[in-house]
């Protein structure tokens, strides 16, 4: 495996419909995360009855282009079917649907999935989301999501997904706390995945992710790049101006990731600006990703090959 994959989060549907699309996927990116086809309503609409179609298509996609795949997410407060959060079930029975829908989806990509969000966004602030999960199982949902993990493929790495965990502070910290506590308690948890989706609130800060990587690789833990895009709306100057400041913001954050040691994977949160969860979010478009609305390579494009392969033209070989 190439020392880092640069990585994308791809939707099915875009996928399926458009040829471009799928084009500059495989020419550019050696990763492929499910932005939305593995989440757990996607994967279990009805109660023990799994739907694997278009999770299946895009590992397919992967494997026959020369990608890796990299599963998001097994547990989350969010995307979350109804027969679930309404079905008024127990602790115990809870517990039971977790290990069944964590076993059977890790269990059926076993060998073709790399690694795995195993716990999405536990954290707000520095104590635990309140989320169906904590609610109904209680805190000890995190350490079984990663042992029922594991046990379903011992090969997977398996990581916790959060955002604000690229700043210096309490969120961090509590993340940082969580996971070695986890580790001295022999729960497998490989590392932490840094989503950075800049814009929302402080500017990014490749010094903070610089610092956090660092504290992580001394506990013995892996990092990546999860979910990274960045806003152009509420950057200063000219168009040009803001595409420059943002192959900037990339590139500082690519270089913390190549420079790292212990960060293997730098993954956008999608392919081109011109499908971006940012439109519904904000209620406006912006330009975050790294192709253009026309999948023309961007500026951060070009600083993110540079960042991470140490030429603008490098492209990465991969043999899943
Ligand atoms: C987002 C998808 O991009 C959207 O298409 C979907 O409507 C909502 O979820 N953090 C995560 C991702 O971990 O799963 C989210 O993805 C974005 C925020």
């Amino acid at each position: 495996m190439p020392s880092i994959l640069l990585g994308a989060a791809v939707d099915y549907n875009y996928l399926n419909s458009d040829s471009t699309y799928r084009e500059t996927l495989k020419s550019n990116f050696s990763l492929l995360v499910p932005e939305n086809d593995m989440k757990f309503a996607a994967l279990e609409p009805a109660q023990g009855a799994f739907d694997f179609a278009s999770g299946d298509a895009l590992v397919n996609f992967a494997h026959s282009n020369g990608m890796w795949v990299r599963g998001h997410n097994l547990v989350w407060g969010e995307h979350l079917p109804d027969w679930l959060t309404q079905g008024k079930f127990n602790h115990d029975q809870v517990i039971a649907i977790l290990k069944n829908h964590i076993e059977t989806v890790v269990r059926h990509y076993r060998g073709n999935v790399i690694s795995w969000d195993v716990v999405n966004e536990p954290f707000n602030g520095a104590h635990l989301r309140d989320t169906f999960w904590l609610r109904t199982i209680g805190p000890d949902y995190i350490a079984m999501a990663f042992t029922w993990a594991h046990e379903a493929d011992p090969n997977a790495k398996l990581y916790l997904n959060d955002f604000g965990d690229d700043e210096i502070g309490p969120k961090f910290n509590a993340i940082y706390a969580l996971a070695t506590s986890l580790r001295q308690q022999h729960v497998p948890i490989d590392g932490i995945g840094m989503e950075m989706h800049i814009g929302f609130g402080a500017p990014a800060n490749p010094h903070a992710v610089k610092v956090n990587m660092s504290r992580l690789k001394s506990a013995g833990l892996e990092v990546e790049v999860t979910e990274l895009d960045v806003q152009i709306h509420n950057l200063p100057g000219s168009l040009q101006d803001k595409l420059n400041e943002q192959a900037a913001i990339y590139g500082e954050i690519a270089t913390a990731c190549r420079n790292a040691g212990n960060c293997d994977a730098f993954i956008t949160w999608g392919l081109t600006d011109r499908h971006t969860w940012l439109t519904a979010i904000l209620g406006h478009p912006d330009e975050p990703l790294l192709f253009d609305q026309n999948y023309h390579p961007k500026p951060a494009y070009f600083a993110v090959k540079a960042a991470l392969y140490g030429s603008s033209t490098a492209t990465v070989t991969a043999t899943p």
